[in-house]
């Protein structure tokens, strides 16, 4: 488990528990408390379980509705568990998560990175980042990419904007079927060594668009 360096541990039990179905609506008491006890416990992140989903699936659904994050179902959050990573208290506070997919040796993607928003700025969000990375450069993958509508967050961690047809895996699995892929404002972002045509070139990544499945319409 990553520690925040950066934090001193804690001199007491936090006040505050939420649990998983603590609903993420202004409370500006518990957020002041919050935060000001960040200042002095520990973050951690670790691998999400089945129990987390629910905290998960509602976080994500609380930024899902205007844009900022692509919607996940439970079902889809339990089958894909996990891919997930959370970020939590040492007193198990749930506060954040993200997810790694991965397309293969060639590169994988951060999903749905969120943060409580009375959490916002205390670290969790780079704890997240810079744990997927880590997970990422442990399992040898040469690029790790993300769409996203704030990259100047992204650039802290060293991420640059590219082209987002050098993302073929992302743009066929969400990008086609996307209602706003004729007004997409979201920039393609990524760390490492860009996918090459030989990887692209990989049908096994897109079975469903070999050429010889394609049928010719007679007109
Ligand atoms: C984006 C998000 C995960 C960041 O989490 P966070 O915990 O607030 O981020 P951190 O506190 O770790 O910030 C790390 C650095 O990024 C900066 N930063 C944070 N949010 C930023 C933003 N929106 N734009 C630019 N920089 C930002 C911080 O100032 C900090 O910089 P510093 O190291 O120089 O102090 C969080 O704001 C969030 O959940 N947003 C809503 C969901 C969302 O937009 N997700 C991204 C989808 S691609």
């Amino acid at each position: 488990m990553a520690l925040s360096p950066v934090l001193e541990p804690p001199s007491s039990q936090s006040p505050i528990a939420p649990t998983a179905q603590t609903p993420f609506t202004p409370s500006q008491h518990r957020s002041a408390t919050l935060r000001s006890d960040l200042k002095t416990i520990f973050l951690r992140t670790r691998k999400a379980q089945l129990q987390d989903a629910r905290a998960i699936h509602q976080l994500i659904d609380s930024f899902s509705h205007d844009g900022t994050l692509l919607p996940r179902s439970y079902a889809e959050i339990c089958a894909n568990i996990r891919t997930f990573t959370i970020v939590e208290t040492h007193t198990h506070q749930f506060l954040g998560c993200a997810a790694l997919h991965v397309y293969g040796p060639h590169l994988a993607e951060i999903r749905s990175i969120v943060v409580r928003p009375d959490i916002k700025g205390c670290g969790a969000g780079g704890q997240l980042v810079h744990e997927l990375m880590r997970q990422a450069e442990a399992r040898s993958i040469k690029c790790l990419c993300l769409f996203t509508r704030i990259p100047n967050f992204f650039e802290h961690f060293h991420f640059s904007t590219y082209d987002r047809q050098a993302f073929s895996d992302k743009v066929l699995k969400d990008c086609l079927h996307c209602a706003r892929r004729h007004a997409c404002d979201e920039t393609a972002m990524a760390f490492g060594e860009l996918p090459t045509p030989r990887d692209l070139s990989r049908t096994d990544f897109f079975p469903h668009y070999q050429p010889t499945e394609l049928v010719q319409l007679q007109v």
